[in-house]
C-alpha cells in the first residue's frame, strides 16, 4: 500500500512546472508529493507552496518548500491532494485526514487539482467505502448532528469522549450515508445547515486523478463539459 501511495504522490508531480504556485494537501499519499516538490525545489524550481495543514506546513519547511499564503497570491496553478474516495466522474470524498475545510478552499481556488490515490480509494458510489466528514463549530454541535443526521445518517463525533479539534478549532462528524445518490444535492444541503462549515463532498474540482495500481499509475481527466 505505501508503495502505491508513493507511486501515486509523486507521479502527480509530473505536472509540476517552472514558477509555480502549488495548493499543498494533506495526507500520506499527499505526503510522496511533498518529498518530490521538495527535490524539484534542490534542483532549482522556483516553487512557491500553500499548506492545507499544519502537519502539512511542517512537512513543506523539513522538505525544504518555500510556503506562502493564499492572501498573498493572486492565483494558485496547480493542487496536488489525496482522497479517501473517487468516484467515476472524479467526484470525491475527502476529509479522513481532518483538513477538508482548507483543502476545499485551496482546491476551489486552484486553475487545477490533482487527486493522487491508490486503486483502494476507487468506488463506484460515493460514500460505500468511508464516512462523509463534516466540519461543524463547535457551538452547540448536537443540535447541528441531528439535522445533519435528518438528511439520513448517522453522525459519529470524530474522536468521541475526546473529540477531534481541526485546525481552525472545528469539530468533525464521520457521517454514514450508506450509497449517496445525489452527491451535489447532498453537498448543498448539508451547507445550508446553521454551524456546518464545510464537507469533504469535493464535487466538480478535480481536473485530473493519479491512481496507482499494481502495474503501474493511470491518469484519468474529468471531461470538462
Ligand atoms: C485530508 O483531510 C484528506 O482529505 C486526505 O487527503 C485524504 O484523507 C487522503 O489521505 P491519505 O492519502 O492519507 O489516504
Amino acid at each position: 500500500m505505501t508503495e502505491k501511495k508513493r507511486m501515486a504522490g509523486r507521479k502527480a508531480v509530473d505536472w509540476v512546472r517552472n514558477g509555480m504556485v502549488l495548493g499543498l494537501g494533506t495526507g500520506s499519499t499527499t505526503y510522496y508529493a511533498l518529498e518530490r516538490i521538495g527535490e524539484l525545489c534542490r534542483e532549482g524550481f522556483d516553487l512557491r507552496g500553500i499548506p492545507t495543514s499544519s502537519g502539512t506546513e511542517e512537512l513543506a519547511r523539513k522538505f525544504g518548500i518555500p510556503l506562502t499564503s493564499l492572501d498573498e497570491v493572486s492565483r494558485i496553478d496547480l493542487a496536488i491532494d489525496g482522497a479517501d474516495e473517487v468516484d467515476p466522474q472524479l467526484r470525491l470524498i475527502k476529509g479522513m485526514g481532518g483538513a477538508l475545510l482548507r483543502e476545499k478552499i485551496v482546491a476551489s481556488a486552484s486553475k487545477e487539482v490533482i487527486i493522487a490515490v491508490d486503486d483502494s480509494k476507487l468506488v463506484d458510489a460515493l460514500g460505500t467505502r468511508s464516512p462523509l466528514p463534516v466540519e461543524v463549530i463547535r457551538f452547540g454541535h448536537r443540535r447541528t448532528k441531528e439535522a445533519i443526521e435528518s438528511l439520513g445518517c448517522r453522525a459519529e463525533l470524530r474522536g468521541k469522549e475526546a473529540p477531534f479539534v481541526t485546525d481552525t478549532g472545528n469539530y468533525i462528524y464521520d457521517c454514514s450515508f450508506g450509497r449517496i445518490d445525489g452527491p451535489e444535492e447532498l453537498e448543498k444541503a448539508l451547507n445550508l445547515i446553521p454551524g456546518v462549515v464545510e464537507n469533504g463532498l469535493f464535487i466538480g474540482l478535480a481536473s485530473k486523478v493519479v491512481i496507482a495500481t499494481d502495474k503501474g499509475a493511470t491518469v484519468r481527466e474529468r471531461r470538462q463539459d
